[in-house]
């Protein structure tokens, strides 16, 4: 029997194909997963990735809470329109501590994954609370809400201790502190600040919402508009290996 004949026997039974096909992909498939396995890290680590601070956190479920991913993306491809828009390309190092990532397809508003820095904590204010009243011409809806509502602190530990349990490096002590460096990183001028930089290097510390006497939702989400896309200094990895 030559090897096609063999072959008509498979292609005229259609449960042998069947199970044919079945052991072709599980081949594939294990060639494809099982390395990962075996290799140390799939995400190469970069200098300057840090976990969130326990208000950039707060932000961060604010953010997901409120559906801003339905709008916004948080990955820049690297594609040259993309780059030239939104700067460098997103590294996975990046959201190596996103539980869950946030990435999202759909880009109904711009991409938000360096937005940090690009405007000033005052515009970020105005445009959450009436998007119309710095872009016209935006579709965007209004948070009005997020300056009036007190931040709810009480759980905070509770989440750096849920991204601890899936490999988030939040140590006791950052867990202890947790619903102190809340207020920590809204008072520039408050003694806690040296203990709270040194957990959180390159955290912004400001009041974010333009209102010392409280601190709200609208703080954290800002905290956490503002960090992100900035821990990675790019100019470093460009130099070295001329990504750009
Ligand atoms: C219905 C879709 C929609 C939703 C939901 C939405 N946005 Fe937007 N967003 C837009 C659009 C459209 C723009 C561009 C116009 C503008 O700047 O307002 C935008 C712009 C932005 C910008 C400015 C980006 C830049 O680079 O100029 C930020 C920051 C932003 N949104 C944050 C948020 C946050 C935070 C939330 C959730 C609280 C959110 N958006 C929810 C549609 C949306």
């Amino acid at each position: 029997m030559s090897l096609f004949a063999k072959h008509q026997v498979l292609e005229k039974n259609s449960i042998l194909l069947l199970v044919g096909i079945l052991i072709a992909v599980a081949i594939g498939g294990l060639v494809e997963i099982v390395p990962l396995f075996y290799l140390k890290s799939t995400i190469e680590k970069v200098e300057g990735v840090r976990p969130y601070t326990p208000l950039e956190l707060a932000g961060r479920n604010i953010y997901i809470r409120e559906g801003c991913y339905l709008c916004h993306s948080q990955m820049i491809r690297p594609m040259r329109d993309e780059i030239e828009r939104y700067g460098h390309f997103s590294l996975a190092a990046e959201s190596v501590y996103d539980h869950p990532f946030q990435w999202g397809s759909k880009r109904t508003g711009p991409d938000l994954a360096r937005v940090g820095g690009k405007y000033s904590d005052e515009w970020h204010r105005d445009h959450l609370i009436n998007p119309r009243q710095v872009v016209p011409a935006s579709i965007m809806p209004g948070y009005p809400f997020l300056a009036t509502t007190p931040l709810k602190d009480e759980s905070i530990a509770d989440d750096l201790v849920a991204n601890a349990a899936v490999g988030v490096p939040y140590s006791p002590e950052m867990i202890e502190n947790a619903r102190l460096d809340v207020y920590a990183q809204v008072n520039p001028d408050g003694d806690r600040l040296d203990d709270f930089l040194a957990r959180y290097p390159k955290a912004v510390v400001r009041n974010f919402d333009g209102n010392a006497a409280k601190v709200t939702e609208l703080d954290a989400l800002i905290a956490y508009l503002q960090i992100l896309g900035t821990l990675v200094d790019f100019s470093v990895y460009d130099d070295k290996a001329n990504l750009r």
